[in-house]
């Protein structure tokens, strides 16, 4: 099996999908080994994520890394999902192929910029929690394994 279990579980029956009403902070991100977009929403209360949920176009690992993802910072103060790396969601999916392993970027990334749209909304520069936002493969966590860096 290519796939670990978790990953198959959360490809088949994906957490938090679909789009929140009011979201005050919303983030999209493309792949652009791919062309693969995820888009994230968060709603956000007291600086803690109270409630998320995502949309997907791409393929099985990127819909399982986004569900996990999802997982990982709902209910999280806003300064932990700002940590919450490509690395931590795969090895909570216990994995995912090396070839894959750049659909994992997509979920950082989208969380990142709907935090940063958060801080925007509010009238707060970004930057100093969020840092300047890469979609370029090359900055990712750890590189690619995938020949592409
Ligand atoms: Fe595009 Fe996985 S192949 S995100």
């Amino acid at each position: 099996m290519m796939y670990s279990a978790k990953v198959m579980d959360h490809f088949a029956n994906p957490r938090n999908t679909g789009v929140l009403p009011d979201a005050n902070g919303v983030g999209e991100v493309g792949n652009q080994q791919c062309g693969d977009i995820m888009k994230i929403y968060l709603k956000i209360e007291n600086d803690q994520i109270a409630d998320v949920r995502f949309q997907t176009f791409g393929c099985g690992a990127a819909i399982a890394t986004s569900s996990m993802a999802t997982e990982l910072i709902k209910g999280k103060p806003l300064s932990e999902a700002l940590k919450l790396t490509n690395g931590a969601v795969m090895e909570a999916l216990d994995g995912l192929p090396p070839v894959k392993v750049h659909c994992s970027v997509l979920a950082e990334q989208a969380i990142k910029a709907a935090i940063a749209d958060y801080y925007t909304r509010q009238g707060i520069d970004p930057t100093p929690f969020v840092g300047e936002l890469s979609e370029d493969c090359h900055d990712c966590h750890g590189g690619c394994d995938d020949g592409c860096c």
